[in-house]
């Protein structure tokens, strides 16, 4: 069979692409390795730019972002115990939403099964075919073990950070930009109450830690480790001390304690493909590039491909005009390397390096001052944080 634009991944950025396309009059048909309770039952992160909450409620995906998201007005830097606020509201006039990546997810897929959208989910054994070509293809088995070939006038990546679309770019015909961290996030779910009101970003000479929510009932943690980590040494009691020990400070903040039903380690990494087109194939979100979680702006950066592919393919498909097509993929890299130093800055402002002097440790507590005694300083970090205002 065929379509029009063939998209590999059904995550936000290929679920959302369908979803624009399809308010167009363009048909896609999106394929999916997993299936949807797995996908939904993927902890990312949770934090929304005012951008990204308005491509959801003003295109009819859903409005539980409004509903069940939380508006967070500003968030807290925490240095050696102590805090600081960061006001967003005030110093650059957005807000975030707290509303978790895999809702994001289960709204868009609720959104495509309610309008009619082909979605395979559960398909094996996917390849992409004659990039260089006017008709490339998708060739998968589906769910029902019958093997299938899509051809398609254009094909789209969005098929995250181990993309097959990507490796399927010649080697010659790319770039691949990418650094390592020497440490990761181990990230926990607890049954507790919360215990701030805000994020709390906190940096302490024991490493990082980050204090995020879910709900009344459900918090996220995250705390700085080795890459190696292994879960299976951590039971709550020594996870609690951990993390109590990264916030501590004279204002006696103490973190609400409940059962841990979920760890994991999060592998830290930076890295973009360059360009994000190769013949009829374009990269969007984590195919084309990934950020590491501290500034949360891996979702947010995939809509922003999707905000400019999709009206470059609507004027492709409505009248062969292909300059949005020629201009997407410098376009969405001017934003992805904004995005990308934001997050490796914050990364490396709030993160301990293993073997450190204290050189090190001071002229970052330094840099900290700069940001959080300034108002010019934070407001570097809340544009950052919320999403520049082009976009
Ligand atoms: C969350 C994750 C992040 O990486 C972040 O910067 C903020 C919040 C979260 O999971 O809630």
């Amino acid at each position: 069979f065929s379509t029009r634009v063939g998209i590999v991944g059904a995550g936000p950025a290929g679920l959302m692409l369908a979803h624009l396309l399809d308010r167009a009059g363009i048909d896609s048909i999106v394929m999916e390795k997993r299936d949807k309770d797995t996908i939904h039952a993927t902890h990312r992160a949770g934090i929304l730019e005012a951008a990204t909450v308005r491509m959801l409620t003003e295109t009819g995906v859903d409005g539980r972002v409004l509903t069940e998201g939380h508006e967070h007005r500003g968030t807290v830097l925490r240095f050696q115990g102590e805090s600081h606020r960061i006001d967003f509201q005030e110093l650059v006039g957005h807000s975030v939403w707290l509303y978790p990546q895999n809702e994001v997810f289960w709204d868009l897929a609720a959104a495509r099964e309610r309008d009619g959208g082909d979605v395979r989910w559960s398909v094996t054994d996917t390849e992409v075919l004659g990039l260089d070509t006017e008709r490339p293809r998708i060739r998968f088995t589906d769910a029902q073990g019958t093997p299938c070939e899509v051809r398609c006038d254009v094909l789209v990546g969005a098929d995250g950070s181990q993309s097959i679309c990507r490796r399927a770019i010649p080697e010659h015909a790319r770039t691949d930009n990418f650094v390592e961290y020497p440490f990761a996030w181990f990230g926990i779910l607890t049954q507790a109450p919360p215990s701030a009101p805000e994020l709390i970003y906190a940096n302490s000479e024991h490493g990082f830690a980050l204090i995020s929510s879910r709900s009344e009932e459900v918090q996220r943690m995250y705390f700085q480790c080795d890459p190696d980590e292994d879960v299976a040494q951590w039971d709550d009691e020594r996870i609690w001390a951990e993390l109590q020990r990264r916030v501590d400070g004279p204002d006696g903040l103490r973190l609400q304690r409940g059962p841990i039903f979920d760890k994991t380690v999060l592998k830290f990494r930076s890295y973009v493909c360059e360009p994000l087109r190769h013949g009829n194939l374009f990269l969007v979100g984590d195919a084309g590039h990934t950020v590491p979680p501290t500034g949360a702006k891996g979702l947010n950066l995939a809509f922003c491909d999707v905000r400019t592919l999709a009206p470059a393919l609507v004027d492709f498909f409505r009248s062969g005009d292909d300059t949005g097509l020629a201009g997407y993929s410098a376009a969405a890299l001017e934003r992805v390397w904004k995005a990308q130093n934001f997050s490796y800055w914050a990364t490396n402002l709030l993160h301990a390096q293993p073997g450190e002097n204290p050189f090190h440790q001071k002229r970052r507590h330094g840099e900290f001052t700069a940001i959080t005694s300034s108002a010019r300083g934070a407001a570097y970090f809340a544009e950052c944080y919320t999403g520049w205002p082009e976009d």
